[in-house]
């Protein structure tokens, strides 16, 4: 009996310096444990835990079997394995550590090997690996050099890095975790906890990628979404104008091209392309307010009488009574109202002047002025450049503001052919 135990105690302790030598240090407590219960005749203890301390070591021996021989993956891993092997980078100064890396993770994974950090990064400058697996101590840069040129220098950001270590400071580790280590596996390797690592960095890794690429699809939709939705605003807009221009059979085109030469006004006196845009807006429903006059006065071909021009003059306000509910620009209803009011004063409806003019009414109203000469008439055709280029000097100061009234020059001087008219 005393031999019995004499030889289940070397059985034993056997079974606790094996595991140890590969880092499975919870399998050689318990093989310490069973030991030291050896020694002191514990039946009890040894008949509770000796099962248990050989399934452990069986598991172990299968973990090292499955490395070693490419059999035995795990089913859930087998089922999640991307179409393409994954490919790993293994950095380590001692080449049998990188021979055993090798041989553990070859059966899943296509491993790239190079003894230094120097090698990696040189090897990191053409390829682009899914893991790196670095070994903390090296001689030249170590494993904390190596991981920040990977992140700053070469702008890798995105290869999840695992530490390899034979350190077992707390200290080590949390230095590791700031520099952007995702996870550490210990030296010397044990089959099972380095592919299981490996495996769970890399499903993270995946699902990581996964969800950026929904995050990048879902924000290109919702942008095409708001691109779709401008387009039909302005389009609905656009028909909006349309529609007021079709009162007038003088008119055709009209809100349409005072919205475009506002535009340019406005692009060229420096304003942001928000600013220009909302001009554009304005310009297009400067005349809205015309939906409120009788088609019999607008299309009257002879000289009004003085109450035909008092409805005439009601379609800056009328316009503005249409417009100033539209929350989602607020301003949009100045151009409608103060298009028709003069820098020099004497304007309609409010007679206001200068700066006390909204700076987007008074783009508008050269505009408008513009198009208005360069427009057909029943009585008169388009008029001549020169004349209309003189109308403007001449309302300079008076008519219109004096920035946007020389910009409005600039154009028509740079309009060699005189193209831009109805
Ligand atoms: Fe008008």
């Amino acid at each position: 009996m005393k031999n019995d135990w004499a030889n289940y105690r070397i059985l034993v302790h056997a079974l606790k310096s094996t595991p140890l030598s590969i880092g499975a240090v919870s399998l050689s407590e318990k093989a310490k444990a069973l030991e030291m219960a050896a020694r002191d005749g514990d039946v009890r203890y040894i008949e509770a835990n000796h099962a248990g301390c050989m399934a452990d070591y069986r598991a172990l021996l299968a973990g090292i079997d499955a490395g070693l021989h490419g059999k035995a993956v795990p089913a859930e891993a087998a089922a999640e394995e991307p179409a393409v092997r994954e490919h790993i980078l293994v950095v380590d100064d001692d080449r049998m550590n990188l021979k055993i890396a090798e041989r553990l993770l070859k059966s899943s994974y296509d491993v790239s090997c190079v003894p230094s950090g120097e090698e990696a990064l040189a090897f990191l400058r053409s390829k682009h690996p899914d893991m790196i697996l670095l070994d903390l101590h090296m001689p030249g840069m170590d494993g904390f050099d190596v991981l920040k040129q990977i992140r700053q220098d070469l702008g890798l950001g995105d290869i999840p890095v695992i530490f390899l270590t034979v350190d077992d400071d707390q200290n080590t580790e949390v230095k590791g975790f700031e520099e952007g280590a995702v996870d550490f596996i210990k030296k010397p390797f044990v089959a099972e906890i380095m592919l299981r690592r490996v495996q769970r960095m890399l499903e993270l890794s995946r699902l990581r990628h996964n969800l950026e690429a929904e995050v990048r699809k879902q924000t290109k939709k919702a942008e095409e979404r708001r691109e779709r939705m401008e387009r039909l605003s302005e389009e609905a807009v656009l028909c909006l104008s349309k529609t007021i221009d079709a009162k007038d059979k003088y008119t055709n085109g009209h809100s349409e091209r005072v919205a475009k030469y506002s535009r340019e006004i406005a692009r060229r006196a420096g304003m942001s392309e928000i600013e220009q845009k909302d001009i554009f807006f304005m310009g297009l429903l400067h005349d809205v307010g015309k939906i409120g006059v009788p088609d019999t006065v607008i299309n009257k071909p002879g000289k009004l009488t003085d109450e035909e021009f008092a409805l005439i003059k009601k379609h800056p306000v009328t316009g503005f009574e249409i417009l100033k509910d539209i929350t989602e620009m607020p301003g949009i209803g100045q151009g409608a109202r103060w298009h028709h009011e003069r820098y020099g004063g004497g304007g309609y409806p409010d007679g206001i002047s200068g700066e006390d003019v909204p700076v987007y009414a008074r783009i508008i109203g050269v505009a408008d002025a513009y198009d208005a000469m360069t427009s057909k008439r029943s009585y008169r055709d388009v008029l001549p450049q020169d004349v209309v280029r003189s109308e403007i000097e001449k309302g300079i100061g008076t008519q219109f503001d004096p920035t946007f009234a020389k910009i409005m020059l600039d154009m028509i001087k740079a309009d060699v052919h005189y193209e831009m008219h109805e």
